[in-house]
């Protein structure tokens, strides 16, 4: 998508478009517009306040979707969960999931890097976080995916049939936590709920839905892409090879060169306003795209080339403002373990193949590729 963002961030960079979905809305692609929408107050998420009282699912009352004050309230009681502190705390155990993972190949000559490797790491953890039992992960697997669908608008037998299992399942595991809590966040949620901390049971399907599309489907991504990223420049491949502790930059330029989320959720304009010229009438969708801006040559300096030593990075792969990701520091400590353990114990790894003929998923907001085979030695 790169040539093109140039071209619109030169000719058009507040521009109204047509999404794949049918619907109008602005785009927006140049660093300086994407961050000011993203900070904008004007720009609001709550979608309900133009078309009509109800969200569009019961997963969709959640921070994600939500503005002050309530964005505050959703947002402040999970938070709690993902300071540094806590996410650093996590270290150990995340290597020893990568390195089981590994081990699991060890001895193989090829890795499907996305199946095998990517994909499972960061559900394991998020499941583990949240006390999702280890032999119901597959099936949140296959409830992430259908919830996404759902939100592509494509509501086929099966997606409804999977919505309504995820809630039933959802009912009786927090009937069962009340009862019984754990030692986990959704034992926390609960119990702050039973302490008359408000989360409705709507929205604590909300949350939990969140965190599990978060958790299935961004952090794969970016060590796919970033996988990508040292396989298309050798010399930095190399050059982390050889300084590992180079490996926090790394992450934070794959985050840039390649970002997992391509397009910031749906903004909506709260009044009828004027940004930079161009008039939005109340009610009007505004995308940020956080790819193209993380390639504005009016911010970074030869922005298509991935140099893991650029030092501290304004990059917007996880959004800017109150919307800034939760799962930033686990989604970097995640990166950071996964992709230096690959280096560290598979150091010849060589794509199968040519990256021009890797598949891209589809999907708008999502950017990664199906499969990266990599034969080991
Ligand atoms: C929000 C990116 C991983 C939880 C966001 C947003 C972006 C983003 C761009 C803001 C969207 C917007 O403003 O429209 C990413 C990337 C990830 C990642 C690139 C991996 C590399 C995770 C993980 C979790 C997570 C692992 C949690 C387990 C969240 C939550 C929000 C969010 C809860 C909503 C925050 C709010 O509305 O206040 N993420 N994310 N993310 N992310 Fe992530």
């Amino acid at each position: 998508p790169y040539p093109v963002y140039e071209k619109l961030r030169q000719s058009d960079p507040v521009v109204k478009v047509m999404l794949p979905n049918g619907q109008t809305g602005w785009l927006i692609s140049t660093y300086e517009d994407a961050a000011a929408v993203l900070k904008d107050p004007r720009f609001i998420k709550d979608m309900t306040k133009f078309v009509g009282q109800e969200h569009p699912s019961v997963f969709s009352k959640n921070m994600l979707f939500s503005d002050p004050p309530d964005h505050k309230r959703l947002r402040g009681l999970v938070q709690k969960g993902f300071t540094p502190q806590r996410i650093e705390s996590m270290r150990d155990h995340i290597q020893e999931i990568a390195d089981r993972l590994l081990d699991a190949v060890s001895g193989k000559d090829r890795l499907n890097l996305i199946d095998d490797y990517a994909f499972p790491l960061p559900i394991i953890v998020i499941s583990e976080i949240l006390g999702v039992p280890t032999e119901d992960q597959d099936k949140f697997r296959v409830w992430s995916n259908s919830i996404i669908e759902a939100s592509n608008q494509k509501m086929g037998e099966d997606v409804t049939r999977h919505m309504n299992e995820f809630i039933a399942y959802l009912k009786e595991w927090f009937a069962k936590v009340r009862e019984q809590p754990g030692d986990d966040m959704i034992s926390e949620l609960v119990i702050a709920e039973n302490q008359g901390d408000r989360l409705t049971e709507e929205e604590l399907y909300g949350v939990v839905t969140l965190m599990i599309i978060a958790g299935h489907e961004t952090t794969v991504n970016l060590i796919g892409n970033g996988v990508l990223a040292l396989l298309e420049y050798p010399e930095q491949r190399k050059l982390l090879q050889d300084r590992p502790e180079l490996i926090q930059g790394a992450v934070e330029e794959m985050l840039r060169y390649n970002g997992p989320v391509e397009f910031s959720t749906s903004r909506w304009a709260s009044e009828d306003l004027e940004f930079r010229g161009q008039l939005f009438q109340r009610g009007d969708l505004v995308i940020v795209a956080l790819d193209a801006a993380n390639r504005d040559p009016a911010q970074f300096e030869d922005p298509d080339l991935f140099d893991i030593t650029r030092g501290k990075s304004p990059h917007l792969a996880f959004g800017k403002g109150i919307h800034l990701c939760l799962g930033a520091p686990l989604a970097r400590l995640e990166g950071e373990i996964a992709v230096n353990t690959l280096l560290r114990r598979f150091p010849d790894f060589a794509l199968e193949g040519e990256i021009g003929d890797l598949e891209w998923r589809p999907g708008m907001i999502v950017r990664g590729v199906k499969e990266i085979p990599l034969r080991l030695s």
